[in-house]
């Protein structure tokens, strides 16, 4: 078992459909899971669809799926999400409460797609019924790992990590040979101002920044792909995963985003694992693991591709990084808080109210804020670390009012 990881889920065909239930169903994530359920069908029945306004979207999608339920976390979307449903027994449910006791009914698997630390108790409740959590909702583990991960050791289920980098190192990782595993490597596209002066960074666009050269995501992971943050989370969402140290947990710069990531062994030996962009293939590894599916993701073409270069990562223009590592150091309130604040810096930067380079100056205000405080203790249950949550959030808008620093 690694953190939670463990062989023995039941692979898709042995025994008739599995159950499976999709929480953000109508994000790029869900869209994705929706996309090979569709073309690959038979394999799995669907419980619960969740989303948190779209209604009219989540209604479709749980009409081409045949799901049971399908629940919105805004109220003011369940007209239409009753709308949509008409005419079938697809039952229809709204609220956050809603959400959770959807995502608490038990089936083979879940796919935590929910964005942000809105995830936390949805997934908590999925891991407390037993079922398998295939995760790409990394908010969970910045906001309490400790507790997100110890809640699947308790229940003996299985967190299988559907970001890219982390499938990766899941697929290159010997569960033989765990205490030889000397570090790992995480790749990151750099995104798109890899090559900005620091100059000319101060008035990045909102539509600049959200043009991600190679993958295709939502709004938020793509700011956080562009500032670098998306990679600081992902080094705390490796240390919770794997168990690994923060210095066993490196991070390259690597452009094509063919390489995700790398396992390096004692023995001198890196075992990478490589693909297109495509999160289908992750998401196809954790739905039919240990088998593998077929999926319509793009192949490699080596040859043509010819070069794959590799470079640290620039933490002097990318700052991001240098505050997820040090709030990794300093403790689980610190993720949490980084998460809160994060969280809140994006979303006015997307709303316009702040700079590009605000966001990490924001995140980093609001940690000094907390740091000496009494505030300073990990989350133990759900509630803690949502009402840290709410004090990181708080201060983050302050921050913003007052036009920064906290
Ligand atoms: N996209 C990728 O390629 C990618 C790769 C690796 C990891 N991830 C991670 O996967 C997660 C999802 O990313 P995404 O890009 O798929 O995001 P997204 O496209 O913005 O979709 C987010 C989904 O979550 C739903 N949602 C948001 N808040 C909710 C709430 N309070 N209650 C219920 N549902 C809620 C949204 O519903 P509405 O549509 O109704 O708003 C939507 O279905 C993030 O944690 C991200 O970091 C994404």
């Amino acid at each position: 078992v690694v953190n939670g990881i463990a062989p023995g889920i039941r692979p898709g065909g042995a025994g008739g459909p599995r159950r499976i239930t999709i929480l953000g169903a109508t994000g790029s994530i869900g869209r994705s899971t929706v996309d090979l359920l569709t073309r690959i069908p038979g394999e799995f029945e669907v419980e619960a669809v969740v989303a948190l306004s779209r209604g009219r979207e989540l209604a479709q999608i749980a009409r081409d799926l045949g799901a049971r339920i399908a629940v919105v976390g805004d109220p003011a979307a369940y007209g239409e999400l009753r709308a949509g449903l008409a005419g079938t027994d697809i039952e229809a449910a709204s609220g956050e409460d809603a959400v959770e006791a959807a995502a608490g009914r038990p089936v083979d698997i879940v796919v935590a797609a929910i964005v942000g630390a809105a995830g936390l108790r949805p997934s908590l409740a999925a891991l407390r019924a037993g079922s398998t959590v295939a995760l790409a909702n990394k908010e969970c583990l910045v906001c309490a790992g400790d507790l997100f991960i110890s809640t699947a050791r308790d229940m003996a289920t299985r967190v299988l990590p559907v970001d890219s980098e982390h499938n990766a190192i899941f697929q290159a990782l010997e569960t033989h040979n765990l205490d030889q595993v000397e570090r790992i490597i995480l790749t990151a596209s750099g995104g798109p101002f890899r090559q900005w002066p620091a100059d000319a960074m101060a008035s990045i666009s909102r539509e600049q920044a959200l043009n991600h050269p190679n993958w295709r995501m939502g709004p938020k992971v793509t700011i956080d792909s562009a500032t670098l943050m998306n990679k600081g989370l992902e080094v705390i969402e490796a240390h919770h995963l794997f168990g690994l140290t923060p210095a066993q947990v490196e991070v390259l710069v690597h452009p094509q985003s063919v390489v995700h990531g790398i396992v390096a062994y004692s023995d001198g030996s890196m075992i990478a694992q490589m693909g297109a962009p495509d999160m289908r293939t992750p998401l196809a590894h954790c739905l039919w693991w240990p088998a593998r599916q077929t999926t319509p993701s793009p192949r490699l073409d080596l040859a043509r591709l010819a070069t794959l270069t590799f470079e640290t990562p620039d933490t002097g223009r990318f700052p991001a990084l240098r505050i997820a590592r040090e709030a990794l150091e300093s403790g689980g309130w610190a993720t949490n808080i980084l998460n809160a604040a994060n969280e809140v810096a994006v979303a006015a930067f997307l709303e316009g109210r702040i700079a590009f380079l605000d966001i990490a100056a924001l995140v980093e205000s609001v940690l000094e804020r907390v740091a000496g405080t009494a505030l300073t203790q990990t989350p133990r249950t759900v509630d803690d670390a949502l009402a840290l949550d709410g004090e990181g959030r708080r201060l983050a808008q302050e921050g913003i009012g007052r036009r920064l620093p906290v």
